[in-house]
């Protein structure tokens, strides 16, 4: 079974994904969409890996640590001891050969990479990748953190179980993209 990475990420006007560690934004229409599709599988006897960096485990509340019904990978060059909550790998390439060649093998159905920056960027550079789920966030927000350039030759596709059209939540706009890589 050749692992995929799906990566799902939600940028503002500007690019931007983070400001001091958080989010700049509050949309809980959004944030529910990012735990729908990240939990939901086919097979309920499997789960799902969310493969994120250092910082972005870090500025998960720590009440919502590890992310529920999901198997937590984090990334770091660092030997972090997450005990049970995370396991903790030194890149792609490592966290994806650590799921195939461990138990985990077969109880994971989908791999999503749910950021930073660098991890993003990784991921689309990777030759597992296969979605991108981008929220484009219709508005400007100070930011310091930001999505990576998305490779020229991604295209835009659909998937009829992702809400079309624009969607609104406390006045601000947003719009749910899927990118493949064009073959
Ligand atoms: N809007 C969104 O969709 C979204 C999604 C996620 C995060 N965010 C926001 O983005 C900010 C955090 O993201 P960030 O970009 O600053 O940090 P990040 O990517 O979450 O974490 C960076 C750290 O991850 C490790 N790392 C990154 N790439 C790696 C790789 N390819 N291989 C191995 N380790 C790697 C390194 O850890 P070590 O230093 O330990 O080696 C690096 O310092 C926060 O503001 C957060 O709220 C937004």
């Amino acid at each position: 079974m050749e692992l995929k990475l799906n990566l799902i990420a939600a940028a503002c006007e500007n690019g931007g994904i983070g400001i001091n560690g958080r989010l700049p934004w509050s949309l809980k229409s959004e944030m529910n969409f990012f735990t729908n599709m990240t939990t939901k599988t086919k097979n309920i006897n499997k789960k799902n890996v969310v493969l994120m960096g250092r910082r972005t485990w870090e500025c998960i509340p720590k009440k919502y640590r590890p992310l529920e019904n999901r198997i937590n990978i984090v990334l770091s060059s660092q030997s972090l001891k997450l005990g049970d909550e995370a396991f903790v790998c030194k890149s792609i390439p490592s966290a994806l050969e650590f799921i195939s060649k461990s138990d985990l093998k077969d109880q994971v159905e989908n791999v999503w990479v749910i950021g930073g920056s660098n991890v993003y960027k990784a991921a689309m550079e990777s030759p597992n990748f296969y979605r991108l789920y981008l929220t484009e966030v219709k508005k400007h927000f100070d930011c310091d953190t930001y999505f990576p350039k998305i490779p020229d030759d991604f295209v835009a596709v659909e998937d009829l179980n992702v809400p079309q059209g624009i969607q609104e939540e406390k006045g601000i706009n947003f719009e749910y993209k899927i990118y493949e890589k064009k073959n």
